[in-house]
């Protein structure tokens, strides 16, 4: 009789106790033979435990990627969940960690187990790679032969402008994880949801008309070009190392919140590249003035008349003009938040969010699926 190399504890137990009946009935024991046996079977049942308790805790001896802490955190999370889907990140997102026992807590998503060990790899159902940090090195892609259930995820939130083009990546991912709107997996910077809103919300109090905060200061972008016009018409408030004005972590939103206007001017024009810089001044009370994609862009995320476009001014002079009316008509400037009364702002937390709804993607949707032409899909060409 051969017991089932089997991993199930109860199964193998009950296997090796019919084992012993079985010889005992068949009569070919004697006195020394069978508490010999008996003997031989308790250990081997004993040792059997032993390891099949310990097995989680192998990693341990094969060099963990993260520290010790992060890695029983996250052994007991696979350890009491068998069913869940496993999502490695490959690369740190800028080489950054973060908290990868998050997406129960934060986002209630269940059932995800994200680790960044390696040694999930062949048991992973997603692998996340963030662009930035492939680093034009195809050398820090995995080497290892792809399971055939994994997906590869290509994730990436910058524009096209900013990611460099990487020969060699086109047909590898399976799904992509972007703000584009027509990725497998939308990564928005933020998103207008539902709430219990505020009826006649009033904007907290203003001492500034326009202002703008500019990390990136490059002459040849097109929203220097338009800004140079229009504080020429209206004064702006601008921040940042460009103007000699830093702004402190702690004086970013509040520097927002003081304007009426914020100029949500984003650092390069392509289709649904709407990031933070118009979901910033949106959320604390603060009129966006984009200038992006085009408005109807812009309205698949956004009611129409929570933002000024500048595209619908002929003129910088002609937006000044128009800033100024509205600096003296109360009236027609609130108008500008009466989508609060129904909706709020969801910022989205990067990178741990995006990971989570990856997972829950996976969980989701387990069909086959390649993507094959990432270059003309993300750069056009
Ligand atoms: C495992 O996950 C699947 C899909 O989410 C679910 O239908 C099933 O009930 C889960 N099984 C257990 C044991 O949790
Ligand atoms: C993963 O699978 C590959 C075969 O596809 C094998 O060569 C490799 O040893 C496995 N790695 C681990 C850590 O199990
Ligand atoms: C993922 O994409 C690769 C490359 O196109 C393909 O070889 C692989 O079979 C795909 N896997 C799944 C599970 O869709």
């Amino acid at each position: 009789m051969l017991c089932p190399a089997d991993h199930d504890i109860t199964e193998f137990v009950l296997c090796g106790l019919s084992f012993l009946e079985h010889s005992m009935a068949s009569g070919s024991s004697n006195g020394v033979l069978r508490p010999l046996l008996l003997g031989i079977l308790v250990l081997g049942v004993f040792v059997t435990v032993f390891l099949m308790y310990f097995k989680p805790y192998e990693g341990w001896l094969s060099g963990p990627v993260e520290s010790v802490s992060e890695h029983v955190k996250n052994l007991i999370s696979t350890k009491s969940d068998k069913n869940a889907t496993i999502v490695l990140i490959w690369l740190w997102p800028f080489g950054s960690k973060f908290d990868l026992s998050v997406c129960s807590s934060l986002f209630e998503i269940d059932n995800c187990f994200l680790t960044a060990d390696r040694n999930f790899y062949n048991k992973s159902h997603g692998v996340i790679i963030h662009h930035r940090d492939i680093s034009g090195d195809l050398s820090n892609l995995p080497q290892l032969q792809r399971p055939l259930f994994q997906k590869w995820i290509w994730f990436n939130l910058e524009s096209p402008t900013h990611s460099s083009k990487l020969s060699g990546i086109e047909k590898l991912f399976n799904l992509t994880l972007s703000y584009h709107l027509d990725s497998s997996i939308g990564a928005p910077y933020g998103s207008i949801v539902p709430a219990e809103g505020e009826e006649n919300f009033v904007p907290p109090s203003k001492n500034k008309l326009v202002c703008w905060i500019v990390s990136h200061w490059n002459p040849q972008h097109v929203r220097v070009k338009y800004f140079n016009e229009l504080q020429k018409h209206v004064k702006v408030h601008a921040y940042g190392r460009a103007f000699g004005k830093h702004i402190s972590d702690n004086d970013f939103m509040p520097t927002i919140t003081s304007c009426k206007f914020y100029l949500s001017f984003e650092n390069s024009v392509h289709k649904d590249y709407i990031t933070e810089k118009l979901f910033n001044p949106l959320s604390v009370g603060t009129v966006p003035v984009v200038l992006g994609p085009t408005r109807q862009n812009y309205e698949k995320i956004v009611q129409s008349d929570a933002f000024i476009h500048v595209d619908d001014f002929s003129s910088p002079k002609d937006l000044a003009d128009y800033l100024l009316l509205l600096d003296k008509n109360e009236e027609m400037y609130l108008r500008y938040f009466e989508w609060k009364q129904h909706f709020k702002v969801k910022k989205f937390h990067f990178p741990a969010e995006y990971a989570c709804l990856t997972c829950d993607y996976l969980r989701r949707h387990k069909e086959y699926k390649e993507f094959n032409d990432l270059d003309t899909w993300y750069w056009g060409s």
